[in-house]
């Protein structure tokens, strides 16, 4: 029997309802809307597009949106300044900076001007340290979102054996911390593989959560899979257009093969992506809370 689909839309649909009757109760009780800053430099398709989806959906859920659109031709300094300038902007509670960066400018240096608790990427180092100990306020968005996902379809972590194929600092390393963390919904073991993993199917057969975050497609083929595992693609691979002119997407597994092995699965598109944006307007919604009311 083929895979249950893991359906991200419909999952991400259900939990934005939830969010939008807390925002709504949020600004009544405060009388403040919560405000996202997205800043996009360049004109990265790719980047285009999530940004353009993320200050949608928080105009959707009765957030405000900022959008800052910069040319890749700014200086890290000019950049430097905008964060500042958004730190202290009190209408804005969440500041996102989206990445890649052009590579004149260093990361490192706009995330840590960032203030941490305006970070709702949760990639700012004090949010990544929170994280390793377990005290959040803001976990990363894809990682959240594949917890999240896990969650909801009613898959049991604790004591799951996970393997997590990638080890980025987005998504790789964040989502291994949190499902090895000692609270409900994680107490799993992990492993975690990367490029110089000697076998790789070996460790991935053994895998009841398989998360493969690899950034190629057709990384985890059915033979790496154990019947009836869980497998979270993560994987956002643009080859080639649609007929109808849109980039074609796959994802990092070879779905159609994987899918007649695994127990479930999500697909790419409508699998982890809906529900990076959704925990994008949770940790907002959360930045809110924090700087008006004083806790999350
Ligand atoms: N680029 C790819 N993923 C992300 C993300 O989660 N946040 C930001 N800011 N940039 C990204």
């Amino acid at each position: 029997m083929p895979a249950e689909i893991l359906d991200g839309k419909q999952i991400s649909s259900a939990i934005r309802q939830e969010l939008a009757e807390q925002i709504t109760e949020f600004v009544q009780k405060t009388g403040v809307t919560p405000g996202l800053a997205t800043v996009l430099v360049g004109d990265n398709p790719a980047s285009v597009s999530y940004v353009t989806a993320k200050g949608r959906t928080c105009r959707e859920l009765g957030m405000l949106s900022f959008q800052h659109t910069l040319p890749a031709t700014i200086s890290e300094q000019e950049l430097l300044s905008l964060v500042d300038r958004l730190n202290r902007d009190p209408q804005v509670h969440g500041i996102l900076v989206q990445l890649p960066l052009p590579s004149h400018i260093r990361e490192s240096q706009v995330l840590y001007a960032m203030d941490p608790n305006k970070d709702v990427d949760g990639f700012h180092p004090v949010n990544v340290g929170r994280l390793l100990i377990g005290e959040e306020i803001f976990p990363p968005c894809t990682p959240a979102g594949i917890q999240e996902l896990i969650l909801r379809s009613g898959t049991p972590t604790d004591g799951a054996d996970v393997v997590v194929v990638g080890r980025s600092n987005i998504v790789g390393k964040p989502i291994a911390v949190m499902l090895m963390q000692k609270k409900p919904g994680a107490n799993a073991t992990v492993t975690v593989c990367h490029t110089r993993t000697r076998n790789l199917a070996e460790h991935t057969r053994r895998a009841d959560i398989l998360i493969v975050a690899a950034g190629s497609p057709k990384a985890v083929t059915a033979d790496m899979v154990k019947p009836g595992a869980v497998v979270i693609d993560v994987g956002v691979n643009r080859i080639g257009t649609t007929e109808s002119g849109k980039p074609k997407l796959v994802g990092d597994v070879d779905f159609e093969a994987v899918r007649e092995v695994a127990g479930k699965i999500t697909p790419v598109p409508g699998g982890v992506g809906p529900m990076t944006i959704t925990m994008l307007m949770r940790n907002t919604l959360r930045a809110a809370r924090l700087q008006v009311l004083g806790q999350p």
